[in-house]
């Protein structure tokens, strides 16, 4: 049912963690089961230095933060905001049809933490 990459990301989630002293933090909920996730980033220089995840979520859910933090980090803001959540869906080699509403938290997340950054830096 799920690809073996899939099952990678759930069973060694990549960047799971907390940033005590994160620079942006977004939080989602999925409405269509409950489930919530917090992805929290370091900025350097423009770009995303340190990203970290806390997902209480399904497989796909914990798979798809664990993916997506692999995507942004090193990258610049403007680049990280290009993420979709059809493209953590597909680099996963895609998700079965019931679980495709899991893949909607995580680029969703990045981008909320990418605001709050933005709001915290406005001038
Ligand atoms: Fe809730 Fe997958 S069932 S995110």
């Amino acid at each position: 049912m799920y690809s073996d990459l899939v099952m990678d990301h759930f069973r060694n989630p990549r960047n799971v963690g907390k940033i005590e002293d994160a620079d942006g933090v977004g939080n989602v909920g999925n409405p269509v089961c409950g489930d919530v996730m917090q992805m929290m980033i370091k900025v350097k220089e423009d770009r995303i230095e340190d990203i970290k995840f806390q997902t209480m979520g399904c497989g796909a859910a914990i798979a798809t933060s664990s993916i997506s933090t692999e995507m942004v980090i090193g990258k610049t803001l403007d680049e990280a905001r290009e993420l979709s959540n059809k493209a953590v869906a597909e680099a996963l080699g895609g998700l079965p049809p019931a679980k495709m509403h899991c893949s909607n938290l995580a680029a969703d997340a990045i981008h909320l933490a990418l605001d709050d950054y933005q709001s915290r830096h406005k001038k």
